[in-house]
């Protein structure tokens, strides 16, 4: 028996090959429109949502004024980015940003110095430039104490800025004409 002939018909492979690439490019269009819907449902939602940023908060409570001894506490310089204060009179807060280019200085205990690490500027205990190119004093917040838990309320945007006057010692200002409400705490 000869063989059929099959040329001028369309075999199984064809037909294969034919469903193939038609799935193939049926895929791909499907694939490209869900990506484009996607890309706008994501642009509609981004432009309905109001874009918020997320800063920390510029009041906020430290404690109970017991928890800070006589000296400098540096334990929220990190977290808060401020050096709690106390005296034999009260305490206040100063905020750890140089006043020269506002890179963070470092307390070194053992000298009760600030020193900045970017430019060389020193600061004594009390804020005062003593060495260094700061034009100024550290700033001091604004504290209170809480009426309801008496925690201590430090209010970073409020701050103490006197202008300090030049004395061989370096910038200097008057520490008792500091100590007022609100940015300092008679405890
Ligand atoms: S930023 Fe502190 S000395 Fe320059």
């Amino acid at each position: 028996m000869a063989p059929a002939d099959n040329k001028g018909s369309i075999n199984d492979k064809d037909v294969s090959r034919r469903r193939f690439f038609t799935l193939m490019s049926l895929g791909v269009g499907w694939g490209g429109l869900l990506t484009a819907l996607g890309g706008v449902g994501v642009g509609a939602a981004r432009f309905m949502l109001p874009s918020v940023l997320y800063e920390p908060p510029t009041v906020f409570k430290i404690g109970m004024p017991e928890e800070y001894g006589i000296g400098v506490d540096t334990k929220l310089k990190k977290e808060r980015q401020i050096w709690v204060v106390r005296n034999e009179r009260g305490l206040y807060v100063m905020i750890a940003i140089c006043r020269h280019l506002g890179c963070t200085p470092n307390f070194f205990q053992d000298q009760s110095l600030f020193r900045c690490p970017c430019h060389g500027s020193i600061y004594d205990t009390r804020g005062n430039v003593v060495g260094g190119p700061a034009p100024r004093t550290l700033w001091r917040t604004a504290v209170s104490l809480d009426p309801v838990d008496g925690q201590i309320v430090v209010s970073f945007n409020t701050r103490q800025d006197p202008d300090p006057v030049g004395t061989p010692e370096g910038l200097m200002v008057e520490e008792l004409g500091r100590e007022v409400e609100p940015y300092f705490l008679k405890i």
